[in-house]
């Protein structure tokens, strides 16, 4: 039975899932799955947008029947010839003869590869820019060698404002009969199939998928129908973001990814013992045995990283063949741009290091650290200084680094990053906060109302959101680390003037006032009308409609005083001055932020506060009342209002529903 899902009134899904394949493409495992999407529209003429795998060919084919409904297939366009889209090509060119097929000249040549089936007269060539029209809706063809194979093309319908991208933005994983990204939580739920998928299928080709991109750019894009996964229509920017770093070899998260090959465990037992004293240092790990997870996991997550760990030890004068295996495949996907270690193992002759650096050292932008471990049969007592000075160089490089600044004062180099005050936690509430930072040699800051404690590990862990278009969110971007002081109810508004109603773009919001104070990463804090510091490098960010969530490690805390924290409910009751009375007679709306008084009956949708940067939806309307409002009684039974200053007379009677005076309540017109 048909099986199909609406992407638009007139575009239809008739693709299909297979949860039966084991490996696709004969190798990445697919324990979730994998979709095969092919779209129907159903224009003037109808078009076909690629087929499927001839393991879903029975219900493609059903679907295909039920939406044309009888009509005939006018056109087929072909986007990519690898046979998981293309492989039902030929029965459906034998099912609707009438169909022309849309495709690029390389396309035409593999088809005949594929399919020596006569189709001379069938074939309409496109090249970049070319368009089409099948009635209502207008296409352009951008041509995407490489994303996958060299024939690959995308189209663009202008009238859906709908790019089909091929394999491009696709994602390991069955549908389950979701179709949008927007029916799953997908930056928790599918990020990693989507990152695995990417790295192992197309991270080869990089600087094409760049190329693509900025084609991609130029188009007014509300649709992006991929050939696996998800159709997005909203926060695709979200996936193009992650599709940027991926493909520009940029590590998502400063984090260090510990491959391994032991054979009777004393390789792995040292890379444990690195792991252990990383995390002390508070840097993230993610750990693999390469003989037991397999190696498009690993290729995924040495793309995710910044630093990657190998340790192995020697096998037949080599490497461990699944260390090798995995080397050469992190190499033939073309990974750059990495800081790399490597431990050793060798009990007479000691190979594997020098094998995994020649595999390794071909790649652009690999740099390996010059503390080789090298291990005689396991790790000794003496070689544990070895490990702790590896572990100790990684974690300069990923631990906040002091700012030197000829302003700090000499107290505050005293306190050491890790000196973590468990009470300072206890300060947090629904409060209100300065956020401060520090770029490029100088300090920014900004209220915020949003530090929350996420973990009580070690290190603890603390999310904030900021406004996007707040510049103390770019300078955090940059930094990598913030502090957050926690403001206390003795507050005066006039701090909350100095970091919320201003802009570090316009003015240096610390030039007058009469402290000093850093903690040890070298970012300033505010040491009055506070009651804790906390000191917190950025190990993660998520882009929100409005905001940036940052998702930090606590490196520094301190308790200040123990004066209450100001809670958000407190600040607008005993803070925040009452609203701005509107100017008499005039509409206007009114920032319940910060009282900012925007004249005029309507406010532009984009309009963001020029003061504290807050958008429309947190502005009140204000109509002026065309008169005052009048004082009376209205009747409880039929809803007469009876104006009247003082008591309605004991005699009163309602002169609609005769009700008495008891009938009445006092009320305002
Ligand atoms: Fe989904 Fe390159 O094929």
């Amino acid at each position: 039975m048909y099986c199909t899902r609406k992407v638009t009134d007139d575009l239809i899904w008739v693709g299909a899932d297979d949860r039966r394949l084991p490996f696709f493409e004969g190798v990445y495992g697919v324990p979730d799955g994998v979709s095969y999407n092919s779209y129907l529209l159903l224009d003037e003429k109808t078009v076909l947008f690629d087929t499927v795998d001839k393991a879903v060919y029975g219900v493609f084919l059903e679907n295909l029947a039920h939406e044309l409904g009888g009509r005939p297939l006018d056109y087929l366009v072909i986007h990519h010839m690898e046979p998981d889209h293309a492989a039902t090509l030929e029965l459906v060119l034998q099912r609707y003869p009438e169909a022309t097929v849309i495709c690029n000249a390389k396309i035409k040549t593999m088809l005949a590869q594929f399919f020596p089936m006569d189709l001379s007269n069938r074939i309409q060539l496109v090249k970049e820019g070319d368009s089409f029209s099948s009635g209502r809706h207008s296409f352009s063809f951008v041509m995407a060698p490489m994303v996958h194979w060299p024939e690959v093309m995308m189209t663009y319908d202008a009238t859906a404002k709908m790019l089909f991208t091929a394999d491009a933005f696709g994602t390991f994983g069955a549908l389950n009969g979701r179709l949008f990204a927007d029916e799953v939580d997908f930056f928790s739920e599918c990020i990693d199939e989507a990152r695995r998928y990417y790295t192992n299928i197309v991270g080869k080709y990089g600087p094409q998928v760049q190329a693509v991109l900025k084609k991609a750019a130029k188009l007014d894009i509300d649709y992006v129908c991929p050939l696996h996964g998800f159709v997005w229509r909203s926060h695709f920017g979200d996936y193009l973001e992650k599709y940027m770093l991926w493909s520009s070899y940029v590590p998502e998260e400063k984090s260090v990814m510990i491959a391994y090959a032991s054979v009777y465990g004393h390789t792995e037992n040292a890379a444990n013992i690195l792991a252990a004293r990383l995390c002390e240092k508070g840097v993230k790990v993610r750990m693999y045995d390469t003989s037991v997870t397999p190696a498009s996991y690993i290729v995924s997550d040495a793309f995710r990283c910044s630093h990657l760990v190998f340790a192995a030890t020697t096998y037949n004068a080599g490497v461990f063949v699944t260390m090798e295996n995995l080397l050469h495949d992190i190499a033939a996907h073309n990974l750059q741009n990495r800081k790399v270690a490597l431990i050793e193992n060798g009990s007479w002759a000691a190979t594997s290091g020098k094998v995994m650096s020649e595999i390794l050292s071909g790649l652009k932008g690999i740099v390996f650290y010059d503390q080789k471990v090298s291990l005689k049969s396991a790790l000794n007592e003496g070689q544990m200084s070895e490990i702790d000075a590896l572990a100790q160089a990684i974690a300069d490089e990923l631990a906040p680094k002091p700012v030197v600044s000829a302003s700090a004062p000499a107290a505050a180099a005293e306190v050491k990053v890790g000196d973590v005050d468990k009470k300072a936690f206890n300060k947090l509430s629904y409060g209100v906060e300065v956020l401060t930072t520090n770029a490029d040699g100088r300090d920014y800051g900004c209220i915020i109302n949003t530090a929350c404690q996420v973990g009580s590990g070690d290190p603890k862990v603390v999310t904030i959101s900021v406004i996007k278009k707040n510049h103390t969110c770019d300078m955090v971007m940059k930094a990598g680390r913030f502090n957050v002081s926690i403001l206390t109810e003795d507050a005066p508004y006039s701090l909350f003037q100095r970091f919320g109603f201003q802009s570090g773009r316009d003015v240096d919001k610390f030039a007058d006032v009469s402290y000093e104070d850093r903690t040890a990463n070298g970012v300033r804090y505010i040491p009055e009308f506070t009651n804790a510091v906390l000191s917190c490098e950025v190990v993660e960010t998520r882009e929100l409609e409005t905001q940036m969530l940052f998702i930090a490690n606590v490196v520094e805390a301190k308790v200040l005083s123990s004066a209450p924290s100001c809670t958000y409910s407190y600040y607008h009751a005993h803070i925040k001055p009452k609203k701005n009375p509107a100017p008499e007679q005039k509409e206007c709306w009114v920032c319940k932020v910060c009282g900012y008084v925007y004249e005029g009956a309507e406010l532009p949708a984009d309009f963001v506060c020029p003061l504290c940067k807050h958008g429309k939806d947190d502005f009140e309307h204000v109509v002026p009342n065309a008169k005052p409002k009048q004082k009376g009684y209205v009747c409880n039974i039929c809803g007469h209002f009876e104006p009247c200053e003082g008591e309605l007379p004991a005699d009163y009677v309602c002169p609609l529903c005769k009700h008495g005076r008891d009938d009445f309540s006092p009320a305002e017109q």
